[in-house]
């Protein structure tokens, strides 16, 4: 099951509440694609592509202004989990998105905020 656990907290509180928000709309793309209910998939994965671009601009103006030296290898990870959303979408015109995308979606959320997100924290608390 899609859920966001507590190792994947970042202790940055915002960020937690947007990382939360979209393990739940992943969580919605599976029930979605698991109950092959096309229609919703689809509104579910335009949800997650949209709060994910709101994270990501919020994520890359906080670390901006601390002064995060890695920010470019960063924005370059969410552009391209961007442009993987982006083609996901339009491929689910024609065909239903399968369990095995949204675990894969899950798995680069997971590997992104556990080793890319946690890079930043130190940055973020210091320049608070
Ligand atoms: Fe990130
Ligand atoms: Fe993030």
């Amino acid at each position: 099951m899609i859920e966001w656990t507590v190792d994947l907290s970042t202790g940055v509180p915002l960020l937690d509440v947007h990382h939360r928000t979209i393990f739940e709309w992943l969580a919605e793309l599976e029930r979605a694609a698991v109950d092959e209910r096309t229609l919703f998939a689809v509104y579910a994965l335009v949800r997650l592509k949209h709060y994910t671009r709101d994270h990501f601009a919020a994520e890359e103006a906080l670390m901006k202004s601390a002064g995060f030296p890695g920010l470019a290898e960063h924005m370059a990870e969410h552009a391209a989990f961007r442009t993987r959303l982006g083609e996901l979408q339009l491929k689910s015109m024609e065909q239903d998105i399968s369990t095995d995308t949204v675990k894969l979606l899950s798995d680069w959320l997971t590997h992104h905020i556990t080793k890319t997100d946690m890079a930043y924290v130190p940055y973020l608390k210091k320049s608070k």
